[in-house]
């Protein structure tokens, strides 16, 4: 079965470090002409999206042009997955129009693996339900290591609705290959204790102060909503348990950067304050999208 990118947690440490590496010949700081390149002339790729995005959909097609390859995006709702289309039938009727490659997001965790089976074409995850979202975590590491040298004995303190965060399990099975500390931190309804166990040097906290506590990065999590059948916590506390404001800032490292995969929510999960200070590297992980998307379409279909 063609090879695409269904999750960070089955890559070994030298394909992520290959693939950073070569996002970061992609970035327009060391590329300034921004050039159109040709690497993918002739290919072509879909973006399927099921869920919302604007970051995801938009970067993965920016860097799909900007490799010379054409891209078509989507959206389940104006598609006839709307008339009831299942997700194989949908799935085989693009594949019958050969692209090189398939982006998918979708709800349900597991449906690009599932289709990943069924489909003689690569797939990559654009974010499988609660699951993974694994080009979000190689972006966030490219930001990571645009200002540290390495991954190794950071202290990374996550924190909002772990449990519905594929962000924060790309970001751990990531994270902890390459042997960062990770601080999980949220509400005792957000923050499931096996969390701890999937992978080494995880610990849980509901204490933000803690989770803080001498940290090198500190990553906020949207509040899932959309996952939440029911409510997890009184929503008018949550900014003030677990929101980030300038104060907190005092007990991490010095430097200590700011991160959110987006899209954020001033006054929820953080302060403006905070979203618009200086250790805020919110808009450069938008920038990485780019150049790590870049990366990872090279490697599947180049
Ligand atoms: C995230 C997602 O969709 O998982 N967004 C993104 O891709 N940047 C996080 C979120 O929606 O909160």
């Amino acid at each position: 079965m063609p090879a695409g990118l269904l999750g960070i947690e089955e890559l070994d440490r030298a394909e992520i470090e290959a693939i950073l590496a070569r996002a970061k010949q992609f970035q327009p700081v060391q590329d300034q002409s921004q050039k159109k390149l040709d690497t993918l002339r002739g290919k072509m790729i879909v973006n399927l999206f099921f869920e919302a995005s604007t970051r995801t959909r938009t970067s993965f097609e920016i860097a799909a042009k900007r490799l010379g390859a054409d891209a078509v995006s989507i959206a389940a709702s104006g598609s006839s997955v709307s008339k009831g289309e299942s997700l194989v039938d949908t799935l085989n009727t693009l594949a019958a129009m050969r692209p090189n490659a398939i982006v998918m997001r979708h709800a349900a965790s597991g449906a690009p693996h599932f289709l990943a089976r069924h489909l003689a074409m690569p797939i990559i995850n654009a974010g499988d339900g609660t699951h993974e979202h694994p080009t979000q975590a190689l972006l966030d590491a490219r930001t990571i290591l645009d200002r540290r040298p390495s991954l190794e004995g950071l202290r990374v303190a996550i924190i909002g609705d772990i449990a519905h965060s594929r962000v924060a399990r790309s970001n751990v099975y990531l994270l902890s290959k390459f042997g960062a500390e990770i601080v999980l931190c949220g509400p005792a309804s957000l923050l499931p204790r096996e969390l701890a166990h999937i992978a080494p040097g995880v610990a849980l906290t509901n204490d933000i102060r803690e989770a803080i506590r001498d940290a090198d990065v500190i990553m906020m999590l949207r509040v899932q909503l959309e996952r939440q059948h029911e409510a997890a916590f009184p929503s008018g506390e949550y900014f003030q348990f677990y929101g980030l404001r300038l104060e907190h800032l005092a007990l991490a490292k010095p430097d200590v950067i700011v991160m959110h995969p987006g899209p954020i929510n001033r006054g929820r999960e953080l302060s403006s304050e905070v979203a618009d200070s200086q250790r805020s590297v919110i808009l450069n992980q938008v920038e990485n999208g780019v150049a790590v998307r870049m990366a990872v379409l090279e490697r599947v279909i180049g």
